[in-house]
């Protein structure tokens, strides 16, 4: 079993945890990130301590459990995680089973790619789509993995809205971004009146790690980097068409045109995979998503290419880039990414914490 904090955060040679590891990678010139960003099963778990587990992650919209008792999993990291709709509004709860139906997660669960298994409520395997309530109200077969027979005794995260979309956060006392939420909403016009009505999630997944995946979906001409929770670009879409793009740290990627919205949350379904879930808010939303699927395609691409260098560098399979600098970093969406996740393993919290683990946070 490697995945112990206690241990630090290693591989290849370096300490991911040390502001040395990201040194190059700020400041006016920055380079690209060490590729250990992007194919280290350490930086991976290092990311589950100091983002996933820190950060407001968006899991989806509210249109996805419309009905009291519906379900929705996302696992967050390695936690799996559900949201549900209840009488008194959404819940945030943890699964009954963080590793399914397993003592401990089997060596093949650790490789840092979503296992196929049929316990989808493990924070190990991938997941399910929303489960809406039958007859049986929450006590459907599908939702005991979730459930259990006591949900009300399951360990509870914080839920918070932003316009239709729903987001948890599994730290203890998380500050909500409101003030930084209330300008960017007022920068790009994401959703409205006009933009009332919601097409279903369509699951795309992208050969391509997270973090480059995001770096390209809301890349632009002119943007706003100076936010530690969002950036903004002004982009401009293949067929030509002016939009603007948002990304919401870590997993929330936004592009907006006048008259619809693409709402892209991601996930890392392995260290160079990332399922990117679809959904658009418009008014004729099911035919703007064949559009938004053409663009992102064309921007996972990118994604895509880039993955395929960063993680091959230094390898023998690009024997030129044995021993030599990494490029510099040409992209905005690059650089505030880069900032960013320096910033949260910067933030990560050294000391130990008393509290017992699987215990409801006490504020
Ligand atoms: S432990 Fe393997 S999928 Fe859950």
């Amino acid at each position: 079993m490697t995945y112990r904090r206690d241990l630090g955060y290693w591989d290849e040679g370096r300490d991911l945890v040390d502001a040395a590891f990201y040194a190059d990678a700020l400041g006016r010139h920055p380079r690209v990130l060490p590729a250990a960003a992007f194919r280290s099963l350490r930086f991976s778990q290092l990311e589950d301590e100091a983002v996933w587990t820190r950060d407001w992650i968006c899991v989806g919209a509210h249109e996805a459990i419309p009905a009291d008792g519906d379900l929705l999993p996302f696992t967050v990291g390695t936690h799996g995680v559900h949201v549900q709709r209840m009488a008194g509004g959404i819940v945030a709860r943890f699964n009954k089973a963080q590793h399914g139906g397993c003592r401990t997660v089997p060596l093949q669960c650790q490789t840092g790619t979503k296992t196929k298994c049929s316990f989808t409520s493990c924070g190990f395997s991938r997941d399910r789509g929303a489960i809406p309530a039958s007859d049986l109200g929450d006590g459907t077969p599908e939702m005991h993995q979730y459930l259990g027979l006591r949900p009300e005794r399951l360990l509870t995260a914080h839920v918070r809205s932003w316009g239709p979309l729903i987001f948890v956060n599994l730290d203890v006392a998380p500050a909500w971004p409101e003030a930084e939420l209330t300008t960017l909403g007022g920068l790009g016009g994401f959703f409205g009146n006009h933009k009332s009505r919601r097409s279903d999630d369509v699951w795309l997944e992208h050969g391509a790690n997270w973090k480059l995946m995001g770096q390209a979906l809301v890349a632009g001409e002119a943007t706003i980097a100076g936010n530690p929770v969002w950036m903004f670009a002004a982009a401009t879409l293949s067929d030509g068409t002016p939009a603007r793009a948002a990304w919401l740290f870590p997993n929330l990627v936004l592009i907006a045109t006048d008259d619809s919205t693409a709402v892209m949350t991601l996930q890392p379904t392995g260290l160079g995979q990332t399922l990117c879930r679809l959904s658009t808010f418009g008014a004729d939303p099911r035919a703007d998503r064949l559009f938004w699927r053409d663009e992102i395609r064309v921007r996972a691409e990118r994604a895509e290419a880039e993955h395929d260098d960063l993680a091959r560098w230094g390898t023998p399979y690009r024997p030129q880039t044995v021993g030599a600098a990494l490029p510099f970093q040409s992209e905005a969406a690059g650089a505030w990414m880069q900032r960013t996740i320096a910033a949260r393993i910067a933030r990560m919290p050294r000391e130990d914490f008393p509290q017992p683990l699987y215990q409801n946070p006490r504020g």
